[in-house]
């Protein structure tokens, strides 16, 4: 017989940026981190993991219809070996158990949206992979246990497991066993939040975010500074901002932190650019609609791309989606994307 679970796992954006490795071998972050998980209905990773005696005797991964080669992939292997390790633990306590960790993975993998567009499609992917094995397998473990598999796969698919607002603790044990993501609060706590993405350009970006953020550790002087005497400030009074639901000062904090992660960048030897000019154009936009309106009601993000993520609330949607889509859309010089529209009423 095929045993067989199906999932699906959300993205997420981060408002406090991971950016820098302390351990490249188990995946541990140099700062804290902090996102907001998107709604699935536009952006999402189906992934479907079945096993069987049957199976040809390799694990096999299937990604958007091309076959992957998994025995390259030590971060997918990663995450495969611990989640049938715990397979094999309820097998050694449970004689009466199937022994599905000694059968070949079969697992399936599908995002709707480009991939590689820095629009953290390794974070869907790879949390909704350890979900999808880990209901298969019906281990036992919450969310916040399953994130220490996810990390390993990539740093911020361990924040994808979980919905609404979430946080990725550092960790201070070498072996990355407190290293774990934790939700803040939930969607239902601040429901109004929306994210409108912008796809200034759905072409693979130029440095990946893994190397990346390699270059900027060995090389930024900023980094340090960011990573010390920056984030640990940031992350506790964007937590204040969202148990207030105080939106300027979520905002606030996420354009600057944004910025300072881009200005590591810049800071790197040889200097790394993710933003372009319409990019630029979108966080002169934001400026200028916060300045005209007289209050703070949009804010940017981008990640690893020139992608921007604008966070608004529901009663600003026309003002802010409205405006931001009259004016850098199609017609933009520059522009060759798509915009995929309030996502987040937060999962
Ligand atoms: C800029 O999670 O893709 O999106 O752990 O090497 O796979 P790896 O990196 P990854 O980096 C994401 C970087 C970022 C910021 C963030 O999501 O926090």
């Amino acid at each position: 017989s095929v045993y067989r679970a199906t999932t699906t796992a959300p993205v997420n954006i981060a408002v406090i940026k991971y950016w820098g490795k302390r351990d490249t071998t188990l995946n541990l972050p140099t700062n804290s981190s902090l996102s907001v998980t998107l709604s699935q209905r536009s952006l999402r990773t189906l992934t479907t993991a079945s096993c069987s005696g049957n199976f040809p005797a390799e694990d096999t991964l299937n990604l958007n219809g091309k076959p992957q080669d998994i025995r390259s992939s030590k971060r997918t292997l990663a995450c495969i070996s611990s989640l049938r390790a715990h397979r094999k633990a309820l097998e050694d306590a449970d004689s009466s158990l199937p022994a599905l960790s000694k059968f070949p993975l079969r697992i399936v993998s599908e995002n709707n949206f480009p991939t590689a567009a820095g629009l953290a499609s390794s974070a869907a992917g790879f949390a909704a992979l350890v979900r999808a094995v880990a209901d298969l397998y019906q281990l036992p473990q919450s969310p916040k246990e399953l994130s220490r598999i996810a990390r390993q796969g990539s740093g911020s698919a361990c924040r994808s497991l979980m919905g609404g607002y979430v946080a990725w603790r550092t960790g201070e044990l070498a072996d990355g066993s407190d290293s774990l993501a934790e939700e803040v609060a939930p969607a239902s706590h601040w429901p109004e939040m929306c994210a409108l993405v912008l796809v200034v350009s759905a072409e693979k970006k130029d440095v990946p975010s893994t190397e990346g953020m390699q270059t900027t550790v060995g090389t930024s002087a900023l980094f340090a500074e960011r990573a010390q005497n920056v984030v640990p400030q940031r992350m506790a009074a964007i937590e204040t901002a969202i148990r207030d639901r105080n939106f300027p000062d979520f905002a606030e904090i996420t354009m600057r932190d944004s910025n300072t992660f881009h200005a590591t960048c810049l800071d790197s030897w040889p200097p790394i650019f993710y933003m372009n000019d319409v990019s630029r154009a979108a966080v002169r936009l934001v400026h200028d609609i916060n300045r005209v309106v007289g209050r703070t009601v949009a804010a940017y993000t981008f990640d690893a791309g020139p992608n921007a993520v604008i966070y608004y609330e529901d009663k600003d949607s026309e003002l802010v989606a409205g405006t931001v889509k009259a004016i850098l859309g199609p017609n933009t010089e520059g522009w060759d994307g798509a915009f995929y529209d309030r996502i987040a009423n937060v999962t």
